[in-house]
């Protein structure tokens, strides 16, 4: 079955103000009534409301990069899926390898901000991958298998039927260093038949799966041509409206 590619733009923690609502309007510009693939941006919490005004009524999504596990309360500088929704966003990020090496976001912690943000009517990205260590150490599959699993296996289909997942081998984020599309593709398959086990062959059909790690308008193509690769998540080119626009456009 076809499956619409979907190519997020991973902000991390970088742009001012102004330079959030440049890109915004760039990027509405460029991308506000494409329709070949969806496009969904993740700017900084201060920028969220902001952003999605500027895009209302286009076909650019926006997201928030994280949210708190708890609904409300004492739990000081923590933003809740309930909150990111009320500012116009759609989508949420779940487990970005940042959060779980920089800030120590564990499997756990990972799987209960999944079920929040399904609760919240967000529509969650998941974000697995190996370290460079792991990888060394043979140890991808195993390392992929503990991430779904604990995310993904208190869930019926039907409560994920939104969940898009993201592939980041960790050794290539921001580091100009890419899977080539044959290796990404040979990862993506196993993810796949993997959830097919936890979650049947129809779910596992419809499931996006996006690649991540220094993707950029050069290898964007190459990538995004592989059967089982349907979008990518990016960082570093999504902080240019031209080259985010750009990957989107090689999406087909
Ligand atoms: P990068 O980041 O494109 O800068 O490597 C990707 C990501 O962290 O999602």
């Amino acid at each position: 079955m076809a499956r619409t590619p979907t190519i997020g733009g991973n902000w991390k923690m970088n742009l001012d103000f102004d330079e959030a609502m440049e890109l915004a309007s760039g990027l509405r510009n460029r991308l506000g009534s494409h329709r070949g693939a969806e496009s969904i941006i993740f700017p900084s919490f201060p920028y969220l409301r902001p952003v999605s005004q500027r895009l209302r009524d286009s076909a650019i999504a926006v997201g928030a990069q994280d949210l708190h596990t708890e609904a409300s309360g004492a739990f000081t500088s923590g933003v809740t899926g309930t909150m990111i929704r009320s500012v116009g966003c759609t989508h949420v990020l779940i487990g970005h390898s940042e959060r779980r090496t920089v800030f120590g976001d564990d499997d756990a912690l990972v799987a209960k901000k999944l079920s929040v943000a399904l609760t919240a009517g967000l529509i969650p990205v998941l974000c697995i991958g190996e370290t460079l260590s792991e990888k060394e150490a043979n140890q991808t599959f195993s390392v992929l298998a503990r991430q779904l699993d604990t995310a993904l296996r208190a869930h019926t289909p039907e409560a994920l039927s939104t969940l898009i997942c993201a592939y980041e081998p960790v050794w290539a984020i921001g580091t100009g260093l890419t899977a080539t599309p044959e290796q990404a593709q040979e990862v993506h398959a196993w993810v796949r038949s993997h959830v097919r086990g936890l979650l049947g062959p129809t779910f596992a059909e419809q499931l996006r799966i996006q690649y991540g790690g220094s993707v950029k308008p050069a290898n964007a193509a190459g990538l995004m041509s592989q059967p089982d690769i349907d979008g990518a998540l990016v960082g570093g080119a999504s902080l240019k409206a031209e080259s985010f626009a750009e990957i989107v456009r090689a999406a087909r």
